[in-house]
């Protein structure tokens, strides 16, 4: 019998946001695929997962995916493509082998994670896997929590966006939305920074760096961070209205 593929959301580093269930499944499966970001395997999801869930005996299989832009609807980078197709061919092994294989994911696995994009290169390959999913809380709620800054009240309407986008677009949303949180900051600072001074809403953001791990970082004033070595944690929530 084929094996069961997990995607599993292991919260935004704090151990303790873990889920029971999350702890349940990464116990239980023998080979943990975890992806890196790096050459040399570093991987935070192994990192928070290990620390609930001892991974010795476990078969760690760490597979490197590169950071690049994805477009919905556009063919990814080749090397994005290739290192999905290298991965789902790895799972796919171990699954018809009887096995069942956990992919932890940083935060919740619906929000920009590489685990869906797994699931369709696996179904691409015509795998009659069985995958179940299990959300995580993400960085989301969590920098909203460290910050105290609710993300709906109301009718409030909330965008959740990449801050990598062109500032037209950046612009429109801030435009049409009540509270806006913008995930992967840590490389565009500046432009982001400036276009909320234009917009006249930088006195509304707060940067929250390396959410629930024990050197969080709350920035209150957003320019402060302009021209420092901001970490790829980073997340900006922006309220129109303040609420605390
Ligand atoms: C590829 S996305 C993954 C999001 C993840 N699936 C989630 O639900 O949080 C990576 C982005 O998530 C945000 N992020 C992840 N962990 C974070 C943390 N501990 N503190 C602040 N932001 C974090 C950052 O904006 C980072 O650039």
């Amino acid at each position: 019998m084929q094996g069961t593929f997990y995607v599993v959301g292991v919260g935004p580093g704090d151990p303790q946001l873990m889920t029971l269930k999350a702890a349940k499944i990464l116990e239980k499966c023998a080979v943990w695929f975890v992806p890196s970001a790096f050459d040399n395997g570093g991987s935070m999801a192994l990192k928070i997962a290990s620390g609930v869930i001892s991974s010795e005996g476990k078969t760690i299989l760490s597979h490197r995916f590169p950071m690049k832009q994805i477009h919905r609807g556009e063919s990814p980078d080749p090397e994005v493509k290739s290192a999905w197709q290298s991965a789902a061919k790895i799972i796919m092994a171990s699954l018809a082998d009887g096995q069942d294989v956990v992919f932890p994911t940083l935060g919740d696995p619906a929000i920009y994670s590489t685990g869906f994009y797994i699931c369709e290169t696996l179904q691409e390959y015509g795998s009659p896997f069985q995958v179940e999913i299990v959300p995580g809380v993400s960085a989301i709620g969590a920098s909203s929590a460290a910050a105290a800054m609710p993300l709906c009240l109301g009718d409030e309407r909330l965008v959740v966006i990449p801050a990598t986008f062109e500032n037209d677009r950046l612009q429109e949303i801030l435009e049409l939305s009540d509270v806006v949180v913008f995930m992967k900051v840590y490389k565009v600072m500046e432009r982001l920074v400036g276009l909320l001074e234009d917009l006249g809403l930088v006195d509304n953001a707060v940067l929250v760096e390396r959410c629930s791990l024990e050197d969080q970082h709350i920035w209150t004033d957003v320019r402060e961070a302009v021209g420092r070595d901001i970490h790829y944690f980073s997340t900006i929530v922006v309220r129109k209205e303040r609420a605390v």
